[in-house]
């Protein structure tokens, strides 16, 4: 190496380590834009603007191996007319988004989350809460791929109000050993479940479980002792016999309360819930009228729920923590903050748990929040920025979701 190409070199280390590199982010909004975000030295700003994801853009999944982003576009119904369909983009070092391919989908897709079978395939599930359905691909997609399986619900019985005029799934998640996947269904009352085939990625229907009439199930969380040590290669049977103590929060729409449960794996090869605790998320025990849960979250023994049209921080809505205790895993509302926004849709915690990313809906903001990593606490808000057109509380427009690039 020559001497100056060395100084040059070093120089560039240098300055390297002084400034932190960029933290990124993806959001998208129901308006039809996919946004990359850059959040440097406390300044966020938009770095990309891409139409893509249809009319709809609602809910992006990140293969981090290979950098690629999934983003599903909720047009259409149960109407098998109508379509919603999924995006898969390549996401560049800087983040830059690419379109490699389109296919449609059943309708109304909400949420996703990527699981594994077949010793490293990769597949997608996705909620759909307009299509009433739960639906599958193998990955990665190609143009017009057709869907592997799709599930479509009819209510057995109607349900406690107009919301519940049709199975809506609102999202669907993988449990800690990966052998599973649950569905909140905010339609019928239930947390739907599946086991994983570990050899073709299919799922197999195993008995859902009841929520309390009116509930609304949304979004849901699990927790385990980290005492399951098995790896990748594991068979189902062997890791569902090592797995260790897990639980299960989940929060419900509707009935403005969130659920505790006990998770246990039976050797017949399903995964059954016990109920031990509702409470209302919010403090003092009380939701205020019209105020919603939405997402939840969890760090350790700290969870995080999003509280949509509370207004309780005028102009903006809140954020609670509630903290689990370590010995019966049951939960206590600790307090709230400010949302930094109008209807916190949806939110995530950076890997390193020190700010949390808070996608607000209506105001079409997104707040970047410091979290204390000791503590658990949310402290100020640290940048924010415009995102897109603001959105009619109540509609769906606005900022549908935001993901951090890690
Ligand atoms: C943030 O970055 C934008 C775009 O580079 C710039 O225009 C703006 O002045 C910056 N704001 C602050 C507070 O540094
Ligand atoms: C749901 O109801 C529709 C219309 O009655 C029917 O065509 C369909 O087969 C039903 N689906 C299931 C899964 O029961
Ligand atoms: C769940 O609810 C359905 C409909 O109300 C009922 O038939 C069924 O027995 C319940 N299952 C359990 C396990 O309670
Ligand atoms: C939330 O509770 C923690 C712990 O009690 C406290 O340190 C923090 O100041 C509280 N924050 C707010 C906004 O009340
Ligand atoms: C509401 O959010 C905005 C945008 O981040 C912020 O500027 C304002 O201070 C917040 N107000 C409250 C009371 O939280």
């Amino acid at each position: 190496m020559h001497f100056n190409t060395l100084l040059l070199s070093l120089a560039s280390t240098a300055i390297a380590t002084a400034t932190p590199a960029p933290a990124r982010l993806w959001a998208t909004h129901y308006s039809g834009d996919v946004y990359t975000l850059e959040l440097a030295q406390n300044n966020l700003t938009i770095k990309q603007t891409l139409k893509t994801c249809g009319d709809m853009p609602s809910w992006l999944t990140l293969d981090s191996k290979t950098r690629t982003v999934y983003c599903s576009n909720e047009d259409g119904t149960t109407d098998p007319s109508t379509h919603g369909s999924l995006t898969a983009l390549r996401a560049a070092q800087d983040g830059q988004l690419r379109e490699i391919a389109v296919t449609d989908t059943v309708g109304g897709g909400v949420n996703s989350v990527i699981y594994e079978a077949g010793k490293g395939k990769k597949f997608l599930a996705i909620a759909h809460y307009g299509g009433a359905a739960v639906s599958t691909f193998s990955l990665p997609i190609k143009k017009d791929q057709p869907a592997l399986q799709a599930f479509h619900f009819n209510l057995t019985h109607p349900g406690k109000v107009a919301q519940q005029d049709s199975s809506h799934p609102h999202e669907v998640f993988l449990d800690p050993t990966g052998s599973f996947i649950l569905s909140p269904d905010l339609g019928a009352d239930l947390l739907r479940t599946w086991s994983i085939d570990e050899y073709s990625g299919k799922l197999e229907e195993c008995p859902s479980t009841n929520v309390t009439f009116g509930s609304g199930p949304r979004h849901a969380v699990f927790w385990t002792d980290g005492t399951d040590k098995t790896t990748g290669g594991a068979t189902h049977e062997r890791k569902l016999a090592s797995v260790g103590k897990t639980m299960l929060y989940l929060v419900n729409e509707i009935g403005g309360t969130m659920m505790v449960y006990d998770v246990s794996y039976s050797r017949s090869g399903c995964l059954s819930l016990e109920k031990k605790q509702t409470i209302v998320p919010y403090p003092k025990g009380v939701m205020p009228k019209g105020a919603t849960p939405a997402g939840i979250k969890r760090v350790g023994n700290a969870l995080y729920v999003s509280i949509r049209s509370d207004q309780k921080y005028k102009p903006n809505d809140s954020m609670v923590v509630l903290d689990r205790s370590p010995k019966d895993g049951l939960v206590k509302v600790r307090n709230s903050t400010s949302a930094y926004g109008k209807v916190p849709r949806t939110f995530v915690i950076n890997r390193a748990g020190d700010l949390v990313a808070i996608g607000n809906q209506a105001s079409a903001n997104v707040a970047i929040v410091r979290r204390d990593q000791k503590t658990g606490n949310l402290g100020e808000q640290v940048a924010v920025l415009q995102v897109g057109e603001p959105g009619k509380v109540g509609t769906a427009e606005g900022l549908s979701s935001v993901i951090w690039d890690e």
